[in-house]
């Protein structure tokens, strides 16, 4: 089976890369020449754990990139369309890529004289009624009532995390075909369970189902983040508490389940930040409200200065003071900063005359497009540490984890460390250094 997939971001390479490891012709597209130009080198664009040996092993074999659309319409039984939907700055959905994206593609459909039948799936992020209202009337009006026929337009949205993205698109937890023609179904269901060898949950749903699913599930995880974060912030109150513990516990309880209870400096990266303000924007047009997200996304704003907080209750005014920030991207084995709360953390201390060193395994050159030479990049965990008066733990990654006390006691000028991210087993290090670790009251 040859099928396309356009854009070739976090997403849409994941699932290309995924799609031709499993047999499958995958006719990639995308406009930017210097991501092409790198995936031809075999080499992604962005760090994700494992995708360039998967590149290595499909690329010019089952996977094939260009910047031809026309040629992978043409050629292409199913065409999923990944690019970008990002937030404009009401928190609307900017769909500008999605419909020059499906406006092509149907004009292309025009010239095509074949007998295929081809779907085109929407796996990009959008408001729920997107589809039907707003691409469904304008591929109609391009391809001369194609639609139907010898056209259709499903809803297919993704689920995969980075640092994540191959074993979750490997093993999907869910695969969602949201469609109201039998036949694309049909097609759809085949396509999934030949590549998945019938072993992975389907559901057939409606498009505005579908379309909703994935904002209410985006919605209902960073909820649960921010609902942790909040119950953190009154344990750093509590003498003896500790959510960690609290988190444990509730998370045992089958009603709750334990993942996506982890505290920490507040969600970052692609998709919740712009999800939770799109999905309020989307309710907030239709004369409706959702308090609950509304909290969900305060807190969220708020968190990173919590952590600051946490910063200035030990080291006092910060103006001229060395910190350390270990890690910088917004979750472990990414290098992806967008979102970060990094990002926001350092801009404040910088604001108030703070000096940072930073260190992370792979997101230094992106900080470094945004900060330039406000701050001192580390290329080692010990050099980031030195002569630092406090330490703060902002990403989670394996080689932060491994830390003795003895190094912040061999390198730091004062052993001060913030466990913004719970890396660290408190009791271990308290008798050693100065630790304050989010969620933990002393
Ligand atoms: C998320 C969704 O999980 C995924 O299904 C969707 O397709 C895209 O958005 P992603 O953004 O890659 O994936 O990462 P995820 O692991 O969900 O983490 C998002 C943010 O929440 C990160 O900043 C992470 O550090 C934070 N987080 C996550 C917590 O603070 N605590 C947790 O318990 C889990």
């Amino acid at each position: 089976m040859n099928v396309g997939v356009v854009g070739l971001g976090f997403v849409g390479l994941s699932v290309s890369c995924v799609f031709a490891d499993k047999g499958i012709n995958v006719h990639g597209v995308d406009i930017d020449e210097q991501k092409l130009s790198m995936i031809n080198e075999k080499k992604s664009p962005f760090y994700e754990p494992q995708i360039n040996q998967i590149l290595d092993k499909v690329l010019n074999k089952s996977l094939y990139v260009n910047s031809n659309l026309e040629e992978c319409v043409k050629n292409s039984e199913i065409v999923f369309v990944c690019v970008g939907t990002p937030s404009n700055s009401d928190g609307s959905s900017n769909l500008d890529y999605l419909k020059k994206t499906c406006k092509e593609i149907s004009e292309f459909l025009n010239k095509i004289h074949d007998e295929k039948f081809r779907i085109i799936v929407i796996k990009s992020t959008v408001p729920p009624q997107t589809i039907e209202s707003e691409i469904i009337p304008l591929m109609e009006k391009k391809s001369s009532n194609l639609m139907g026929t010898k056209l259709d337009i499903c809803s297919n949205p993704e689920f995969l995390k980075e640092g994540s993205a191959i074993e979750d698109m490997s093993n999907p937890h869910l695969v969602i075909i949201g469609t109201n023609n039998e036949k694309t179904k049909k097609k759809m269901n085949h396509f999934y369970s030949k590549l998945y060898s019938n072993s992975i949950n389907i559901m057939n749903t409606t498009i505005v189902n579908s379309e909703l699913i994935k904002y209410t599930n985006n919605s209902f995880l960073a909820t649960k983040i921010s609902f942790i974060n909040n119950i953190a912030n009154i344990c750093n109150k509590i003498p003896g508490a500790d959510v960690e513990i609290i988190a444990e516990a509730i998370g045992m309880d089958p009603r709750i389940g334990k993942m996506f209870l982890k505290a920490g400096p507040g969600y970052g990266g692609s998709c919740f930040p712009k999800d939770v303000a799109g999905f309020l924007n989307f309710v907030k047009l239709r004369g409706y409200s959702m308090p609950i997200l509304e909290s969900t996304h305060n807190i969220n704003e708020k968190q990173p200065f919590e952590i600051i907080k946490m910063i200035k209750n030990k080291l006092g005014d910060i103006e001229n003071k060395t910190i350390s920030i270990l890690g910088l991207s917004f979750k472990k084995n990414t290098d992806d900063i967008r979102e970060a709360v990094s990002i926001k953390i350092v801009k404040s201390l910088l604001e108030q005359n703070a000096k940072i060193k930073v260190n992370d395994p792979m997101a230094m050159d992106n900080f470094r497009k945004i900060f330039g030479e406000q701050i001192e990049y580390s290329d080692s965990i010990e050099s980031c540490l030195s002569n630092s008066e406090c330490c703060v733990i902002l990403t989670e990654w394996d080689d932060f984890r491994k830390i003795q006390p003895k190094k912040f006691l061999e390198f730091m000028k004062k052993p001060i460390i913030i466990d913004a991210r719970r890396v660290f087993d408190i009791n271990k290090f308290k008798d050693l250094v100065d630790i304050t670790a989010l969620g933990h009251g002393q």
